[in-house]
């Protein structure tokens, strides 16, 4: 489901923020079965950082974005933070995020597992279609704080971390081209944590549907831009796996040095993993006005999201 932009927005403004420890594959081989070795061949991460709180992360990466945005305090309308490991069952963390930034707008948190971000990023478009000028979108994780540091099939993977982005109104029509958001309810038994319990996974089959989702998610919303794989200057994939990044890439017919890759220091930081794989690619210049950015991610439920943007468009 998707239409034309009532009002076009844009990203003014970005941050990150990460715990300082990090903690390598030869750190956890001292506590589980495993090895660098394996852990690099089978996911291509090879240390990820872990600590902090999510709101806490989240206001940080927020901070840098509004000051880049020059965006006043007064003028930020809402704060949308994705995540599944909010600091408490309630209130959002987004509330914490909007009190430690001293701001008085509307916060909500969105739980869209790793698809997260680019839920939150489209939500933000409606809601500057609709009216606001300033929304700070946020994904931000703690799966530290969720993990079940016994299991070596899943505590390999994930990562602490935040990354922002001040999406503002703009003039013109703005930078979202096409979006594409999913969920398979009936697949959710692959990849869960109940209430107050760890994560688990049936690794094999998300593996499976991940690359299957990725691939329908990209085309579909290449397909609603209108624009070709050809066209894409950079893809930003959910970074759960670096083979799945792979298949992903080869089905959907774009070269995979075109793609943005930190899991291999980051890990799996879910909602967080979309923001923070697209600064660092901002920050080695892989982006110029006009280029078009595929946002493609998978998560539990299974979701999937996907956007296609055209960078520092007005
Ligand atoms: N170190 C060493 N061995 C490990 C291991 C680890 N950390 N984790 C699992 N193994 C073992 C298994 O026990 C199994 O041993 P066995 O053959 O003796 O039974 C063997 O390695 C193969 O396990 P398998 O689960 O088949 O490996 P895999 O190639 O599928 O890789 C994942 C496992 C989890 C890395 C992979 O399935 C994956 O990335 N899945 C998707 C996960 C994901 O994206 N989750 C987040 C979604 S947002």
């Amino acid at each position: 489901m998707a239409g034309p932009a009532l009002r076009g927005a844009t990203i003014t403004g970005w941050g990150t923020a990460l715990p300082e420890r990090v903690v390598s594959n030869e750190e956890l081989a001292k506590t589980v079965e495993t090895s660098d070795q394996w852990i690099v061949a089978r996911t291509g991460i090879k240390s990820r950082h872990l600590g902090g709180t999510t709101s806490a992360l989240a206001t940080e990466a927020a901070r840098k974005a509004l000051h880049m945005s020059g965006v006043a305090k007064a003028d930020v309308d809402m704060v949308v933070l994705a995540t599944i490991t909010a600091d408490q069952q309630c209130p959002a963390s987004a509330c914490t995020v909007q009190d430690e930034l001293g701001l008085d707008c509307g916060a909500m948190d969105l739980n869209a597992a790793c698809s997260g971000f680019v839920y939150a990023l489209v939500t933000a478009h409606g809601l500057i279609a609709t009216g606001a000028n300033n929304v700070l979108v946020i994904g931000a994780e703690t799966l530290s704080s969720i993990t079940n540091w016994d299991d070596r099939g899943t505590c390999v993977l994930f990562g602490d971390g935040a990354g922002a982005v001040m999406l503002q109104a703009t003039n013109g029509p703005g930078q979202l081209l096409g979006w594409d958001l999913n969920s398979k309810g009936h697949l959710r038994r692959l990849l869960y944590a109940d209430m107050g319990v760890h994560l688990v996974m049936e690794g094999k089959e998300v593996f499976r549907q991940a690359v299957k989702a990725m691939t329908a998610s990209g085309n579909a919303s290449l397909t609603q831009a209108g624009v070709c794989a050809e066209d894409i200057k950079l893809v930003v994939p959910h970074q759960a796996n670096v083979r799945i990044i792979e298949a992903s890439m080869k089905r959907l017919g774009i070269p995979l040095e075109r793609a943005a890759v930190v899991l291999d220091r980051l890990g799996n930081t879910s909602s967080a993993s979309i923001p923070l794989a697209l600064v660092d690619a901002i920050e080695n210049d892989r982006l110029e006005q006009g280029d078009l950015v595929l946002l493609v991610g998978f998560g539990a439920g299974m979701t999937s999201a996907s956007a296609v943007i055209r960078w520092g468009a007005t």
